[in-house]
């Protein structure tokens, strides 16, 4: 099958929108110290012009190589640091196809190796795992402009953080604590508490209440509500669990 490195001619002129091809992608992860990185599981990758994922996805397939050779004494392990391995993978894409792209061909690639591992150990895949690299991908690749490190509706582009905790060779079932960063304070180098939140929690019922006009000063103290994410399995991070600080 040929690879498809160009889609128009108007979005190559105003994008610069051109694909790397698989085997100059393999090329370059081949750089010694680039190769090493790779097979580093907890080394963090950024892509600013993420594209289809052409970088992303091919980190990730090493990364999950190593999982299956070096993490894999049983599925539980396996579920566990493939998905450690998916959080150390960031990428920002300005166009949206390309966004929602990316992750689709990140989380086929996560699939596709879980699947691999389902059979070798005779087991059943989970719903929380599959949820979970869901999320951690979607997160992780933002739809915005590098450049100006604002997401599309002009908001900060906002990455989470997620620190595995007190994770030793024996560890099994790893335990993460997210934090969330604008795009600016990950540049600022910015120190934050463990568990801050930029986001409202979701979820919540909305209530229609005929009076709110009156409650206009009580509405903006609950719109200010600071909230913390809490420490959580790392094949829970789905449930996106928080709490009020
Ligand atoms: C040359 S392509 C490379 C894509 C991918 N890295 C690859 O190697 O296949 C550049 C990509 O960057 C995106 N892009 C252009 N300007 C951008 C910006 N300011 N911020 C984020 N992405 C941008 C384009 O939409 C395009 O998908």
């Amino acid at each position: 099958m040929t690879e498809e490195i160009i889609k128009c001619k108007t979005r190559v002129q105003k994008h610069g929108e051109v694909f790397t091809p698989k085997r100059i992608v393999n090329k370059m992860l081949d750089i010694p110290e680039i190769k090493e990185a790779c097979e580093n599981l907890t080394t963090t990758f950024l892509e600013p012009a993420a594209g289809e994922g052409a970088f992303l996805v091919a980190i990730l397939e090493r990364k999950l190589k190593i999982v299956s050779g070096k993490y894999n004494n049983d599925l539980v392990q396996y579920e566990n640091y493939s998905l450690l391995a998916l959080t150390t993978l960031y990428g920002i894409e300005l166009l949206e196809d390309n966004a929602q792209t990316c992750v689709m061909n990140m989380f086929q690639k996560y699939y596709d190796h879980y699947k691999e591992q389902i059979e070798y150990h005779n087991g059943d895949m989970k719903q929380k795992v599959l949820e979970s690299a869901k999320k951690i991908i979607s997160l992780n690749i933002g739809n915005g402009n590098f450049l100006t490190r604002k997401a599309v509706d002009g908001a900060s582009l906002v990455f989470s953080d997620w620190k595995p905790i007190n994770l030793r060779k024996t560890t099994k079932n790893i335990k993460v604590q997210r934090t969330e960063y604008t795009l600016d304070e990950i540049y600022e180098n910015t120190q934050k508490e463990n568990g801050k939140a930029l986001r409202q929690p979701k979820n919540e019922p909305e209530q229609i209440d005929i009076f709110s006009f009156l409650d206009e000063e009580l509405e903006t103290q609950e719109d200010e509500k600071e909230m913390q994410y809490i420490p959580v399995k790392i094949i829970d991070v789905y449930k996106e669990e928080m709490e009020e600080v």
